[in-house]
């Protein structure tokens, strides 16, 4: 048993999609989120800079004695989680293999299509997830840089989205996949929009459900699990604008942020 906070980042708002999850499966559990707003977005930074940004965040949350980091952010995981799990001295869990294996579980024809911003495209980590659990899975991957600021706008359902849509998604569906990984933190978001353009026979995987589910495995593993007795709950951390955070966070989390302390980390480079 163990009652210190399990520390969860993003580079911003979209972790909240994590933490959601986390808290439905984890309700006695207490989370600490770090939203990196100053330096959003990441997806398309480069991996050194991500990588740098990434190690600072888990110096904070080491630093306010987490039990365990969640990279709710799929850009920082695809750049820079196997770092993080060499220099962390707790438990580190990404949201790619999750959401990988998900995909080949759910897949039956094993073509499996991959979305997300251009850094998690161009560092190939959910094929090299995806491969390492079917190798022999077909996968094809396509960048959607404008679904993070369409989302974030709340047009989830806009013309101006949908045409989008179906501009990023015409060529995938080409390939006959059975099933899309939405790679990145904001796309659950827009999951009726891309089922509708799409159509039936695409399975759609959300990698927070299976996040918090690898996260579950691990606290139990390492007997770190919080009391049942425990209320649970989340403190939120931002590195710039707490308002707008407050604002737009509640499409991501489903309730209302209330209290945000601002910690301002790094040097603000990247605005
Ligand atoms: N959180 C990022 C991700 O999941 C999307 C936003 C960004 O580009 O920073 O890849």
């Amino acid at each position: 048993m163990n009652r210190r906070p399990i520390g969860v980042f993003d580079s911003g708002i979209g972790g909240l999609t994590v933490v959601r999850e986390l808290l439905h499966q984890l309700p006695n559990e207490s989370l600490i989120y770090f939203g990196d707003t100053a330096r959003v977005p990441y997806g398309n930074k480069s991996p050194a800079t991500v990588r740098r940004y990434a190690r600072e965040i888990l110096d904070f949350l080491v630093g306010r004695d987490v039990k365990m980091v969640v990279v709710a952010c799929n850009t920082a995981s695809a750049h820079a989680l196997e770092e993080l799990k060499r220099v962390s001295p707790v438990p580190v869990e990404g949201v790619i293999d999750p959401g990988a294996r998900a995909a080949v579980a759910a897949s039956r024809s094993g073509r499996i299509g991959v979305i997300g911003t251009a850094g998690t495209i161009a560092s190939k980590a959910y094929e090299r997830a995806i491969h390492a659990h079917a190798g022999a899975a077909v996968v094809v991957a396509q960048a959607c840089p404008l679904f993070v600021p369409l989302v974030e706008e709340g047009w989830l359902d806009h013309p101006a989205t949908r045409l989008v849509a179906e501009s990023y998604l015409g060529d995938l569906a080409k390939h006959d996949i059975d099933t899309l990984v939405l790679g990145c933190t904001h796309y659950p978001l827009l999951k009726p929009l891309l089922a509708e353009v799409l159509g039936p026979a695409i399975t759609l995987i959300d990698s927070a459900e299976q996040t918090a589910r690898a996260v579950s495995a691990t606290l139990a593993h390492s007997t770190l699990h919080a009391p049942k007795a425990s209320a649970g709950g989340v403190h939120f951390v931002v590195s710039d604008a707490p308002e707008q955070f407050k604002r737009v966070g509640k499409r991501f989390l489903g309730e209302g942020v209330k209290e945000i302390e601002l910690f301002a980390l790094g040097d603000g480079e990247g605005r």
